[in-house]
């Protein structure tokens, strides 16, 4: 089978290559990606000489539909995915959120190939704390950044093109994951390279908010059960029970790295910042038969901080730029 991959350069569609190759030694793998500041080759270096790299934008139709020619499977991972730069600048996220799903999706319906949508939690908006209410596949769409709602933009194309020309397309939203090659600009890699570098740790507001904690593996594994058993034009909702308060897993980390859980810095909070996202994945479960393998978020933290600590080469040269954008317009909370 030919598989293309877009995105794989970055976080979770890495970990998906390596995962692919490791285990389905049939699948011939395509990556797309365009190496912007989140895609990394380094990432995809124990895999390099098992799949072909394509440099290249998804919103290239020229180039995407010679792809998708030679593909019977498109796994759409690509995106602009970091809320922070979404509220900078959400020019990016417009093109290639929403530019570059429909040119795939123009690609996969002129050559009938099948195609698997990467999305998020955040297109359902977000919970109280107190809801006992979590996401399903009929929450309605409610998306609250200029990343979410073009995720959501996203997923609506997708579910047209299904409707409309028969496109042979499933969905998955998951929630938030964490795990090896996580770009440090994100919360959980972001505190642990911190530490790693005696940097205190920056939590948003009053750290209350609460994310849905999934290793990316189980992601991964979900994606794949999708694709072999999922139902055409339907939405599948990925969780894996992992809600956290941000300032647990900030002072978790300070725990796991052995220094103080008071060692960390409240700093100003994301503007329009989501307060919980809690997802439903009984249909996932019942349906399909898949389950979470990192059930225990300490244990998975634990794992991924022992990462970080092995792998400074890989995430050092991002570190320093990183920090310095966040110095930019983060401030210290009295
Ligand atoms: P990431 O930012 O780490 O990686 C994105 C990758 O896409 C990078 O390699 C980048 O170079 C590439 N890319 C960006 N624009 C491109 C373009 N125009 N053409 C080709 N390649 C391009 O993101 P991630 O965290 O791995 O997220 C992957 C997907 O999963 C996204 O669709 C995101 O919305 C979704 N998702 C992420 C999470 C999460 O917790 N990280 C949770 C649920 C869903
Ligand atoms: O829910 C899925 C989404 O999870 C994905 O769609 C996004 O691509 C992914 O980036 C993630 O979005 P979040 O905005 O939840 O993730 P982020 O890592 O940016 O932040 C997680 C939480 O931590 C959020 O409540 C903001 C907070 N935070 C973040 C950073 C970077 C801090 O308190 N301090 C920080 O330094």
């Amino acid at each position: 089978m030919k598989l293309l991959v877009t995105g794989g350069a970055g976080f979770i569609g890495a970990n998906f290559v390596h995962q692919t190759v490791a285990e389905r030694p049939d699948v011939e793998i395509t990556v797309l990606d365009k190496l912007t500041y989140a895609g990394n080759l380094e990432s995809l270096a124990p895999v390099i000489d098992a799949i072909t790299f394509v440099h290249g934008d998804v919103a290239d139709t020229v180039l995407v539909d010679r792809l998708v020619a030679d593909s019977d499977l498109v796994v759409h991972f690509a995106a602009e995915s970091h809320n922070d730069n979404s509220l900078a600048d959400p020019s990016p996220f417009v093109q290639t959120n929403l530019v570059g799903t429909f040119a795939l999706l123009e690609a996969v319906r002129k050559h009938d190939v099948r195609y698997h949508h990467i999305s998020t939690d955040e297109v359902y908006g977000d919970l109280a704390l107190d809801d006992p209410a979590k996401f399903t596949e009929t929450t309605a769409y409610n998306p609250s950044s200029p990343y979410s709602s073009t995720k959501a933009g996203s997923d609506l194309l997708v579910r047209a093109w299904v409707r409309s020309f028969g496109v042979r397309a499933t969905l998955s939203n998951c929630s938030n994951n964490y795990g090896p090659y996580q770009h440090v600009e994100k919360f959980i890699p972001r505190q642990i390279t911190n530490v790693l570098t005696g940097v205190r740790p920056k939590l948003y507001g009053t750290g209350t908010n609460v994310r849905d904690w999934i290793h990316v593996d189980d992601h991964n594994r979900a994606v794949w059960t999708i694709i072999d058993k999922g139902e055409i034009g339907e939405t599948y909702l990925i969780g894996a029970d992992g809600e956290t308060d941000n300032r647990t897993v900030i002072e978790t980390v300070l725990e796991l790295s052995g220094q103080d859980r008071a060692a960390f810095d409240f700093v100003t909070d994301r503007p329009g910042h989501d307060l919980r996202y809690a997802i439903d994945a009984t249909r996932l479960k019942t349906e399909l038969g898949w389950e979470p393998v990192y059930k225990d978020f300490g244990s998975g933290l634990h794992a991924t901080i022992e990462w970080y600590r092995a792998n400074e080469a890989w995430w050092r040269p991002h570190k320093n730029a990183t920090e310095a954008a966040y110095r930019r317009t983060e401030r210290p909370l009295e």
